[in-house]
């Protein structure tokens, strides 16, 4: 186990396979996309699996497959296999936009993926199309069905709250764990790359949730979510606040992008490479970065994130 410099121990990985997406949501890519030449090449597999080992020398035990959309990345089952296969690896998860399941859940499954959060953040057709831009929302209903079919229970939704772009469907949201057991979360957008300078009506609080929804009952907090019931329902609902309430006292998170590099943050700018480096060295570049955590995110400071990348760089 290894603390870093303000006593968070530090136990979860979020590891970027790609910043590529099949997507362009309006809050995360340009249209054009990403070039891809931008930013050096991607690590091959085999340098992401290393790296993930070295993290979990580190005392990582929780390893979370993130993108850009980590399921366009070619060989990512691959990847799951490998990664679950490194001793100390208690849970993968990953986080996808559901376009890619059908196919894919179940070789997901099989390859050892232990839990799935997808996100959708308009269960409107029309609006969907709007807010992803490429996105076909059936797909992701399939999508949905593929992975509960692969046997995969504990699903989360994720969506992005926006003032004036998708609150209207709060309570089309919540409704839906009456009958699922999934956990729907609802996320505050976060000042970055492409919504950063937003009007700041979009960005809501997602006590608003709470203010809609009266029914409401707390039932604890989840990592960085805070959870909630409908009374009988069969799932819940959860409310991540990165910007009405700073969680960064208890982070328990490092990252490491697709080019490999080493964040001790996600919105701070330090980056520590670990690209070429092998063994003790590679472990050692890993320790150094978790030492170099900072205490906290400063988003509500003018300028915003410090991070000198986008979302779908740094997979969230
Ligand atoms: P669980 O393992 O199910 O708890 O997943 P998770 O919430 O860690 O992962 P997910 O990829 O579903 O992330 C949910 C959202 O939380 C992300 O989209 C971000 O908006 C936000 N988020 C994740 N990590 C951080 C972080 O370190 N800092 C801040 N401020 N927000 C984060
Ligand atoms: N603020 C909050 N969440 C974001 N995501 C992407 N960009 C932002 C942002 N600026 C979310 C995606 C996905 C998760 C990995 O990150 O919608 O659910
Ligand atoms: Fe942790 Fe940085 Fe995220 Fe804050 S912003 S919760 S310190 S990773």
């Amino acid at each position: 186990m290894m603390e870093d410099t303000f006593g968070r121990t530090i136990t979860y990985l979020r590891l970027s396979v790609t910043d590529l997406c099949n997507y362009r949501c309006c809050y995360c890519m340009a249209p054009e996309g990403v070039e891809k030449t931008a930013h050096g090449a991607v690590c091959s597999l085999e340098e992401l699996r290393d790296m993930t080992a070295a993290a979990v020398a580190c005392g990582v035990r929780k390893v979370r497959i993130t993108g850009g959309e980590p399921l366009v990345r070619r060989g990512i089952v691959e990847l799951c296999r490998m990664v679950k296969e490194i001793p100390g690896v208690k849970e993968l998860c990953l986080t996808t936009n559901g376009s890619l399941l059908g196919p894919l859940a179940l070789p997901l499954r099989e390859a050892g993926v232990d839990r799935l959060n997808i996100s959708v953040d308009t269960l409107r057709p029309d609006r969907f199309r709007t807010i992803t831009r490429l996105g076909e929302l059936s797909q992701v209903w399939e999508g949905i069905q593929a992975a509960e079919a692969a046997g995969f229970s504990q699903l989360k939704l994720n969506c992005v709250l926006m003032g004036g772009v998708n609150d209207d469907e709060i309570k089309d949201f919540v409704n839906l764990t009456k009958t699922h057991p999934w956990q729907v979360r609802f996320i505050e957008l976060m000042p970055m790359g492409v919504c950063a300078g937003w009007d700041r009506r979009t960005f809501l609080p997602v006590e608003t949730v709470r203010e809609r929804c009266s029914e409401l009952e707390p039932v604890g907090t989840e990592g960085v979510a805070s959870c909630y019931r409908l009374p009988g329902a069969a799932g819940t609902v959860g409310l991540i606040a990165p910007m009405s309430h700073v969680f960064c006292g208890d982070c328990s998170r490092i990252r490491i992008t697709a080019d490999g590099k080493l964040k001790p943050c996600l919105h701070s700018g330090e980056e520590i490479p670990l690209r070429g480096l092998t063994g003790a060295d590679l472990v050692q570049a890993v320790r150094q970065g978790i030492a170099r955590k900072p205490e906290r995110h400063h988003l509500e400071r003018r300028g915003g994130s410090e991070a000198r990348r986008s979302m779908n760089e740094i997979g969230g």
